[in-house]
This record gives C-alpha cells, structure tokens and sequence, in this order.
C-alpha cells in the first residue's frame, strides 16, 4: 500500500469536508441492481399473513403476487428468491411434495414468468427442508442424513423448477457434490442457460430462526444442521467449498448469513472472480428491525449495513429489506 505524505501536509478530512468531495471519492455504492427480494408464499386466495418473527415480512399467496412483484419491478429489483410456506399435511421423510410439478414454488413460477417475462429473475431454492417432516434440508435415515440420496432428489428438484421456469436454481442444501450432478442434468434436460447459484458457504447459523418459522420448519426440525452446514469457526474450508463449487459448474456464489461473515465475503471475492452473493438472513433482518422499532438505533442501519457487503466485495445481497430500501435509492 502507498501513502505518502503525514500531517501536517496530510489530512484527510479535506476529503471529507463537503458532500460533494465525499461523494466525489465514495469507494462503493449501493444500487438497486445489487438486491435481491425473498418472498415467502403460501396456498391460498387473496392472503398476505405477517409473520410473527419478522416485522414487515409476509407470507402471499400467489394472487398476491401480481401487485408485489410489479412494485419489485417498478422498483429496478433485477431478481425475487421463492421460498414455500408448506403444510404439514404435505410434508414427509422424503419431501415427496419437492417432487410435485404443481407444488406452491412451481406455480408461482409459473405465474411469474407467464405475468412478467424476463423483466425479473426468479430464483428458487434447491434443498429439502420445506417439505420434510423433520425439518432437514436431506433424507434423514438412522439419525444421518443421506448426501447421494438426497441429491437424487435435488437433481429432479431442480428440473421440475426450470421446467417451471425458475431462471436461478440455488441448492442451499450443502451436501457434496450436488453442484456438478444438477448441472449435467439440466444440460441434459436442454436447460443449459439456466444458472446455477451456489449456497457454497453457508455456515451452521442460529440466525436462520425467524426464516425456519416463516417456512413452518422451525417447530419440526429434529437437532442441528451441523452434519452439513458449515462449522462458523472455519474460514479455510469457505474458500474450499467454493472451489469444488467453481469446478463444479456454479454460475455464482453465495456466503451466508452476511454480516457477521463480512470477512468470508471479501476472502471468497479476493480469491476466486466470481459473482458474490451475500446473504442477510432472517435473524439479521429481525434483529435490524426489532431495534429500530424499539428506537434503539435509527433506520439508517440498514442502509449502512448494506453498503457494507459492498464493501466487502459482494456483487449483490439477498435481504428483506431490499424492496424498503430500493425506494430510496
Ligand atoms: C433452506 C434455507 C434456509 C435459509 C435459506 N434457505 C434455512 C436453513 O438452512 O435452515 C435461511 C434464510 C434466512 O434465514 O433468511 N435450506
């Protein structure tokens, strides 16, 4: 690093004495092309139920969609992330309702895509846990979960979502190998253009809470997802993770959850030049709100902390606050 010069010849508050000098030489700044918005949706007509665990986040049902995916839109969002609120009754060891062309994340593609064409990306999740009965992301047998047949689930997962259009498929699951396996199956399904997101580094975190409550898998779940998540202590093994995923054939990466994990972002952007994505999980997003609404802190929080992931070196954040903060930007 080179600088040159010491007070009192150097100050570098000249460069921060007017907004305009400050904006003149700002490093990073946030846009609406950076985010993403997560939507929750649930069966039904004419719902959109709050969500106890997160202020401000709702569950809509596909009708509801029409209005909110047109403000996302209008707003210059380039891309929403689809997450199910499953029933129960539909819910078993084998997340046999994953399988259903006509499940919920399936229909509202399809909706999506027929309403709106290509003036949004639709992301979809690839992993087990909002349609089994013990909450996990893969098939749970003897107390383990099962890496290859669980991605034998994933593989036809992840056709049935780009044959409903699903423009991203983003396997958040973790289990070995799932990467390179769902990529030669959508080649062979002609589906060479879709692109795979990769939950690459995704770290065994308390702070999915709010998001397992929001998707009806938090009251299910048997234990911890520590067999297949990442342990938060570990950096080295981020940058592994990331590798094979390359290898593999993802498209992008994600690190999650974001804040606390700044630091992988920037190791994970500085040794790989690949699109990065952050991740502001649920318990991020609720922490964020319950102290602005206490008025602990001022919203501005939010803004800042999105600017940090910038900073950090992602390319595009996944956060719920993404549609509030679009509208000022
Ligand atoms: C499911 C999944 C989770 C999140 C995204 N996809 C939860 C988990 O792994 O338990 C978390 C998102 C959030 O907390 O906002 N595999």
């Amino acid at each position: 690093m080179i600088t040159t010069g010491k007070y009192p010849n150097l100050r570098l508050r000249r460069n921060r004495e007017h907004n305009w000098i400050r904006r003149l030489t700002k490093e990073n700044t946030l846009s609406v092309n950076d985010l993403v918005q997560p939507i929750f949706i649930i069966e039904g007509k004419n719902k959109k139920i709050p969500i106890t665990s997160m202020p401000g986040v709702y569950r809509y049902s596909i009708d509801k969609l029409n209005s909110f995916v047109k403000k996302i839109i209008d707003l210059g969002i380039p891309m929403i992330a689809l997450f199910p609120y499953t029933e129960n009754r539909l819910k078993d060891n084998y997340a046999s309702e994953a399988l259903n062309e006509n499940n919920l994340v399936c229909k509202a593609t399809k909706f999506i895509k027929k309403k709106f064409g290509n003036k949004i990306g639709v992301m979809c999740d690839v992993a087990l846990d909002p349609y089994t009965s013990h909450g996990h992301d893969g098939i749970l047998k003897s107390n383990k979960i099962l890496n290859d047949k669980t991605i034998d689930i994933l593989i036809k997962q992840s056709i049935l979502q780009a044959k409903a259009g699903c423009d991203v498929i983003a396997p958040s699951d973790m289990m070995d190998g799932r990467i390179g396996k769902i990529r030669k199956a959508l080649d062979k399904n002609n589906f060479s253009n879709v692109r795979i997101l990769s939950y690459a580094v995704k770290y065994a975190s308390s702070f999915y809470g709010p998001f397992r409550d929001a998707v009806g898998s938090k009251n299910l779940l048997k234990g911890d997802k520590k067999t297949y998540q990442m342990d938060f202590s570990n950096r080295d093994e981020a940058l592994r993770e990331v590798a094979l995923d390359i290898k593999e054939g993802a498209d992008m990466v994600m690190v999650k959850p974001g804040l606390p994990y700044l630091d992988i972002i920037r190791d994970v952007k500085r040794n790989f030049k690949i699109p990065v994505l952050a991740y502001q999980v649920s318990g991020e997003y609720s922490l964020i709100m319950n102290s602005i609404k206490k008025g602990l802190v001022d919203d501005k929080i939010i803004y800042e902390t999105m600017t940090s992931f910038k900073r950090a070196g992602a390319n595009a954040i996944i956060s719920y606050f993404s549609t509030s903060i679009a509208k000022n930007l």
